[in-house]
């Protein structure tokens, strides 16, 4: 019996936080046992909106496939590539163009919210109009069943199935119609309070030393109005006791629910006690990653090896697509 298949993809924009980690990729570790896993850099969508400055692009590869390797993904189970090195993406890319209705694209709600978000370099491009054909196409060529995504992306996936459809409507069945995978989870705070992210600099890394996770956690804000060690807090609007409640075991939860109302316990123990667990929870990426930091041979190699891997699949449906469209 076959494993279905699943397909996701990152954009190569840096060192990796701990909102990426619980938001996607232990989830994609997850999968990696009971799916045929499909996992790519997305460095092609990257130039979307950063054509102008490269420079920083291969490092940002290499770093996040460490991120990705330190998690626990197994490069003998699933298939780990860069976009770049599998141009059959972007001769589906061209052939889809053709099909894709101006419209569709411009209503993608992505589109106008970037556009007006990037102000300073030229936004008006053919390229970034077409994101969501790339994307359709790095699904599309896979076949894939399942699609691990957030919220975000889910106007991308519904578009992508709409122009599978056009296509298998316009020269015959072909692509079967991918489906969201939704990670529940909760939202993770960064050190400020706002939602962590790497554009608002709040981020505890996966990279980061412990060193550096202690220094940034003792900074952390916590409940606003709780000034003094005497003052009661309230652990419903402090970001510290979001963090406890995913990485902190249930009864420390608790206690602290009571105590911290009470100002039976301050701040700073509940950081350092949050500290254990979140250090304990990070050690062994930690140490894969030690292994990996030195090698950068081995980085190469295995995306080149899955990149291979995934060239011979992607060419396989190209191949019925020119067949199907009688190129
Ligand atoms: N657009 C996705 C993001 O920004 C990245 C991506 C590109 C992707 N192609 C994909 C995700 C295909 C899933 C499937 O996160």
């Amino acid at each position: 019996m076959s494993k279905k298949r699943v397909l996701s993809g990152m954009q190569p924009s840096g060192l990796l936080h701990l909102g990426n980690l619980l938001g996607a990729l232990e989830n994609w570790r997850k999968l990696q046992d009971q799916y045929e896993c499909y996992y790519f850099i997305a460095d092609w969508h990257a130039l979307t909106t950063n054509y102008a400055d490269t420079s920083k692009i291969r490092t940002h590869v290499n770093e996040m496939v460490i991120d990705w390797l330190s998690t626990g993904l197994d490069p003998e189970k699933v298939v780990l590539f860069k976009q770049s090195l599998v141009p059959e993406h972007a001769v589906l890319h061209l052939l889809l163009s053709m099909s894709t209705p101006l419209p569709w694209l411009e209503r993608v709600p992505t589109y106008k919210e970037k556009m007006d978000q990037i102000q300073d370099r030229e936004m008006n491009t053919y390229g970034f109009l077409g994101y969501p054909v790339l994307q359709a196409a790095d699904i599309l060529i896979y076949k894939a069943h399942f699609v691990p995504v957030g919220v975000d992306q889910l106007p991308h996936l519904e578009l992508t199935r709409e122009i599978g459809r056009r296509f298998d409507q316009l020269y015959g069945e072909i692509f079967p119609e991918p489906q969201p995978l939704m990670t529940e989870y909760p939202k993770l705070p960064g050190t400020d309070g706002r939602k962590m992210s790497k554009s608002y600099g709040n981020t505890i890394n996966m990279s980061d030393s412990p060193e550096a996770i202690t220094k940034k956690v003792m900074a952390m804000v916590t409940d606003p109005a709780r000034v003094r060690r005497n003052d009661p807090g309230n652990p419903d609007v402090c970001p510290l006791f979001a963090l406890d409640k995913i990485f902190a075991p249930k009864e420390w939860c608790d206690h602290v629910n009571v105590e911290c109302r009470r100002a039976g316990i301050g701040c700073v123990d509940d950081k350092k006690e949050l500290l254990k667990h979140l250090l304990a929870y990070l050690k062994p990426m930690q140490e894969r990653r030690k292994e990996l930091v030195d090698d950068p041979k081995r980085i190469t190699d295995i995306i080149h090896e899955g990149s291979r891997k995934a060239r011979v699949v992607a060419a396989q449906t190209l191949a019925e697509v020119n067949e199907a469209m009688k190129l």
